[in-house]
């Protein structure tokens, strides 16, 4: 489906009963809702499920590629007013998680639970804004797919990558973006703010969920979201990577399938 958002063409999915709980997917980058299929497929007969592509990622516009985390959340507050959502739980891998706990420290009556994945608190130190300085040389340079090949090969776990249907699901996700909304994310995510000093506030249900074998936001970063929301659950998924949903979805859905029926009020 799409809409206007924020003057945006927003492509996104919106399935399941409206009057159950309303769950939020929030993609990684660079990636797109296609990365939810799994849990879509998991949730949509309990719960209203919508997922979205971000600005300058996917099927949604990008518009001039200047544009800030800030941003994003506008974005997410104008879909979930364009889709009379006034609360949701929203479930955010990575950059997702980032635009999820901005979200609910920006606008904290909007959020009824939060599930984060394979993310952290802390903005970019500096060797992480080089990193992404390198990045978008790269990508300028080389383009996207040769981006893709070098950012999966850091981002899966070993038998993530010795998965060909999951490398190649990946790569056709990855291979969609074009070189200007790439950009512009990786500039948006070096500018971003740190969330670390907003966890203890956290008073909604939270889900933390990290691969074992993350190596972008390592299991220390999750452990440390863990210790300062009162209350949350962590949970380690076998045999996974940094896309811990897609490397390893029967545990993942699991593990959010029973924090959304422990912890989510229908
Ligand atoms: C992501 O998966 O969203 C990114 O790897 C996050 C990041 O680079 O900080």
């Amino acid at each position: 489906m799409r809409r206007i958002v924020n003057g945006l063409n927003v492509y996104y999915v919106d399935v399941g009963p409206r009057s159950s709980p309303t769950i939020v997917l929030i993609h990684g980058f660079p990636m797109g809702t296609e990365m939810w299929q799994s849990q879509i497929q998991a949730l949509k007969q309990g719960y209203r499920v919508v997922a979205y592509d971000l600005r300058g990622q996917g099927r949604t516009e990008t518009g001039d590629g200047q544009f800030t985390v800030e941003f994003l959340v506008d974005d997410l507050i104008a879909l979930l007013d364009a889709l009379k959502i006034n609360c949701a739980v929203l479930c955010g891998l990575s950059m997702g998680g980032y635009v999820a706990l901005r979200t609910a420290e920006r606008h904290r009556d909007r959020v009824d639970g939060l599930v984060l994945c394979d993310t952290k608190s802390e903005a970019d130190t500096n060797e992480g804004k080089l990193a992404r300085a390198g990045s978008i040389k790269a990508i300028k340079e080389d383009g996207v797919r040769e981006f893709a090949k070098s950012f999966l090969r850091g981002a899966l776990s070993p038998s993530g990558l010795s998965n060909r249907n999951l490398v190649s699901v990946a790569m056709k996700i990855i291979s969609r973006n074009q070189p200007l909304g790439l950009c512009g994310t990786l500039l948006a995510l070096a500018c971003r703010t740190d969330t670390s000093g907003f966890l203890p506030t956290i008073k909604v249900p939270t889900l933390i969920v990290v691969g074992e074998a993350d190596k972008i936001t390592p299991v220390e970063c999750s452990s440390r979201m863990h210790s300062a929301i009162q209350g949350s659950e962590l949970q380690l998924i076998h045999d996974a990577g940094h896309f811990s949903n897609m490397e390893n979805s029967i545990q993942f859905n699991e593990k959010l399938a029973d924090f959304l029926t422990d912890r989510i009020k229908a």
